[in-house]
């Protein structure tokens, strides 16, 4: 079967009603903690990707017993067991949460164990995780800062002060795990980043303390040596939600109601800056759940968008949704700015790169350095020329933002790679068929 995606007319206008699958962040922090669970635990509406059977797979191999069924997952974790088989080797494949995570869980095993990824995963840096782990007392066999590399655990991991600058929710989380198993209390002082792991703890009473001010957070976690098991409804991921959103912004006389989302403010700035910029989303129906919220988001057709000087304060929660809003800066009056931004292109590709090449392909003035881009927006903008994406190492979130600008921007567009998205959005392309009908 090809394995590239054809785009040759805009998307007709629609009205319609969908919602998107589990949340990633929330469904791997789901494997890891029901893995240091005893007990069996159950999670609904679970994200069926990549990442996540390779999380579930790293679980399996490390002793759980995993049963993933239509509509629901199920883990017998192994508690705070740490001598594992022999020469394990570890495959975190394309996610960098699952790889960075799982390190902070083993860093008291007993055994070494090898932990590798694909080509992406790859390239990434791993010593942003390893570093603070080694104080802990983990020793680790690494190359250039890039898997794959070998942990070994420490008999009696000690606790840490950890001062996290980069705003990272894996680097954060892969310390809170690491601590759960250190003797003490380790404390983080952390610049502020998705808070899933925080509220999961607190969830489960793991002892955590979180002092949150202006810019950053100061977490406490003490030692434990056994967890409840964690029964959970994993709510919508507005990552994947930010394509429609941006879909329905762009579209015309078009209107879109997005139902059960995770709207926690760690992760919302991407409704912030649409907002700014004159989209018209609304949050509808929230709720609480376990210390998450949860609501409906209602977009509509934004007509007259304004060009952004985006706050620094939004980047890290919207950090995974900066390509698609700059799909909006090009439709904007005016020269947006966005700046600090050099961890996006620490992500699956070089992102800040990808995002100026294909606005550049579309027509859209723009200039870059490694931390911002000026984008020189065009509100009239209408493609009619042949466009080729490919060569992006797979990231599913530069194929999806191509998509996106294709039924939006217009042109005749060729992606390749189409089963990128498998990694964190399986049914993208059927869900914009049911946009289409
Ligand atoms: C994630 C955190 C973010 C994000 C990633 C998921 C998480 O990465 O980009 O997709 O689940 O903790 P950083 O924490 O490295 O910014």
């Amino acid at each position: 079967m090809k394995n590239y995606l054809k785009i040759e007319r805009l998307i007709q206008p629609f009205k319609k009603k969908i919602s998107v699958e589990g949340d990633k962040s929330i469904s791997i922090r789901w494997v890891l903690l029901s893995l240091l669970s005893k007990k069996k635990s159950t999670a609904y509406n679970i994200l069926k990707s990549e990442d996540i059977k390779s999380a579930l797979n790293c679980a399996k191999k490390l002793g759980a017993k995993v049963k993933l069924y239509k509509n629901r997952c199920e883990i017998k974790g192994i508690g705070f067991k740490n001598e594992f088989k022999k020469d394990l080797i570890l495959n975190a494949g394309n996610s960098g949460t699952l790889g960075r995570l799982i390190l902070g869980f083993l860093v008291d095993s007993k055994n070494k164990i090898k932990l590798i990824g694909d080509q992406s995963l790859s390239k990434r840096d791993f010593s942003r995780v390893t570093e603070p782990l080694q104080k802990f007392g983990a020793k680790f066999y690494i190359n250039k800062k890039k898997l794959p590399l070998v942990i070994k655990g420490s008999n009696s991991p000690k606790s840490i002060n950890y001062f996290e600058k980069k705003g990272s929710a894996q680097c954060k989380t892969s310390i809170m795990l690491a601590a759960l198993k250190s003797k003490g209390q380790t404390k983080i002082k952390a610049k502020k980043s998705r808070n899933h792991t925080e509220l999961l703890f607190k969830h489960l009473g793991i002892p955590i303390t979180v002092k949150s001010k202006r810019n950053f957070d100061y977490i406490s976690v003490k030692n434990t040596n056994q967890i409840k098991s964690l029964n959970y409804k994993i709510p919508g991921d507005i990552s994947s939600c930010s394509f429609f959103i941006v879909l329905t912004i762009l579209s015309k006389k078009s209107e879109l109601l997005i139902r059960n989302i995770n709207i926690n403010p760690s992760r919302l700035g991407i409704i912030k800056i649409l907002k700014k910029m004159g989209a018209s989303i609304k949050i509808i129906n929230s709720r609480s759940y376990n210390g998450e919220k949860i609501g409906d988001i209602l977009v509509k057709s934004s007509k007259n968008l304004k060009s952004i000087n985006c706050p620094v304060k939004y980047n890290s929660s919207a950090i995974d949704e900066f390509l698609v809003i700059f799909l909006v800066a090009a439709r904007a009056k005016g020269v947006s700015f966005f700046k600090d931004l050099s961890e996006l292109n620490k992500k699956e590709s070089p992102r800040l790169i990808w995002g100026s090449k294909i606005l550049k392909l579309i027509g859209i003035k723009n200039k870059i350095t490694k931390e911002t881009i000026k984008i020189y927006g065009n509100p009239n903008l209408l493609i009619n020329k042949k466009i080729i994406i490919k060569n992006f190492l797979k990231d599913h979130r530069v194929f999806m933002m191509s998509a996106i600008a294709g039924l939006t921007f217009g042109g005749k567009w060729q992606i390749s790679d189409k089963n990128s998205i498998n990694t964190s959005f399986p049914s993208f392309l059927e869900k914009l068929q049911y946009l289409e009908q």
